[in-house]
């Protein structure tokens, strides 16, 4: 039997985000839009209902509508500037139970007892506490500041064994907010490449660019566009697009086998995923509606980085980042006299006197041991949330992080 350990920070999420009064900003999705914000946003108005009533409810095309899997295959296509730079198509693609569904089913599927994996640091812990309850040996490819937290390709080299079979990585990175760039991606999958090695990427937040409108800027492309079939790309509807509650995720891969390995497995765990959801989705990316949402959402991710950024920088005597550059969360450091707080006790204290709700980076993405002091925020919520939240933290700072957090 396959034990798992906890999810640190899902449990953390679970235990606090309904605490009476909490002002969130740990949420990692992009501010929820409802089906009514969908309409309002459309540039099509001619369109009145995306869900048709009269669709008798079957399970419905099993791995997923044709429809919503051409969107998804045109999402991981997309290349920079709306050019087209992949051949990704709908029967490269299963629709999933969120991310977190389709990382389940490709992990269990493609991992055995004994296999060997690189998996980046720190990152959702699905990522590598999976492989190791299958009995992998994980070994992590750690992230590092100085480096703007972007993988270091040329450490791959002392990581892979002869028995690695997968390479994981999270672009862009949760907790830490950062792409990891073209050319960096493509030097990644060569190595793979090279050693028949399966690149799986975990691109729940993309395209979540800050700079995606930026003239010039080249986004990165998803590593399903990067000519290697022995790729695996997981994403979903929670976070760049705001619509966690339809629970739509997909997987997505080149190699016929792999999918049909995935399909097979699927048929244990989701039969298919609802039909109204899967419409939903298809409508959310249909050209008239994704184009006005993805800019709603990548204004918003800018708009309040630049918040988090204005408080970092007024706080330089505790606070310290790489400031993120994609996704909604940040990875801040906080110390006293240049000792990393206790975060846990932090982020707990922090709520009880203020309501600010955070999370403890040692604590959810350290195991307990690294990452001291450092606290993830999800800054993609409301504008006014996150400009209260960190109002009463400058607050506590100056009240109570001296004697409080030391
Ligand atoms: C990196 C990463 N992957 C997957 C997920 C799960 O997302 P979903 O809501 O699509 O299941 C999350 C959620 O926080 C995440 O951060």
């Amino acid at each position: 039997m396959v034990r798992l350990p906890e999810f640190d920070v899902e449990r953390w999420m679970n235990e606090y985000e309904t605490t009476p009064g909490a002002i969130n900003t740990a949420e990692t999705c992009v501010s929820s839009v409802s089906i009514n914000d969908l309409f309002d946003l459309s540039l099509d108005k001619t369109t009145s209902n995306p869900i048709n009533f009269s669709t008798k409810l079957l399970y419905g095309p099993i791995r997923g509508s044709t429809e919503l899997r051409e969107r998804v295959a045109g999402l991981l296509n997309s290349g920079p500037s709306g050019s087209t730079a992949g051949d990704i198509n709908a029967d490269d693609v299963l629709i999933t139970q969120g991310a977190i569904g389709a990382n389940f089913l490709s992990l269990y599927t493609l991992i055995h007892p004994g296999d060997h994996v690189i998996c980046v640091y720190p990152t959702y812990q699905q990522l590598y506490s999976l492989p190791e309850s299958i009995g992998a040996e994980v070994s992590l490819w750690k992230l590092r500041a100085d480096n703007g937290n972007v993988p270091d390709v040329s450490e791959l080299e002392g990581l892979a064994k002869s028995n690695t079979k997968m390479i994981i990585i999270n672009n862009p990175n949760n907790p830490t907010g950062a792409p990891i760039p073209a050319e960096v991606l493509t030097k990644i999958a060569e190595f793979a490449k090279a050693r028949d090695i399966i690149l799986f990427s975990d691109e729940v937040y993309r395209p979540l660019f800050h700079d995606l409108y930026q003239p010039g800027y080249v986004a990165p492309p998803s590593v399903a566009s990067l000519g290697y079939d022995r790729s695996v790309v997981t994403g979903s509807m929670s976070k760049a697009f705001a619509m966690a509650g339809i629970r739509v995720g997909w997987v997505a891969s080149k190699d016929k086998k792999i999918i049909d390995a995935l399909a097979a497995a699927r048929d244990y765990t989701s039969i298919s995923v609802s039909q109204i959801d899967d419409q939903l989705a298809a409508y959310a990316l249909s050209p008239p509606v994704l184009a006005p949402l993805l800019q709603r959402n990548v204004g918003m991710a800018k708009a309040n980085v630049a918040l988090l950024e204005a408080f970092v920088n007024d706080h330089k005597d505790v606070c310290s980042w790489v400031k993120p550059k994609a996704g909604t969360t940040a990875f801040v450091r906080f110390t006293v006299q240049g000792e990393p707080v206790d975060d846990e006790r932090f982020c707990q204290d922090l709520l009880e006197k203020t309501k600010v709700f955070v999370v403890p980076g040692s604590r959810c993405f350290g195991g307990g041991k690294d990452f001291k002091g450092y606290v993830r925020f999800g800054y993609v919520c409301d504008t006014d949330v996150l400009t209260e939240g960190l109002e009463k933290l400058s607050v506590y700072i100056k009240e109570h992080l001296n004697s409080a957090a030391k």
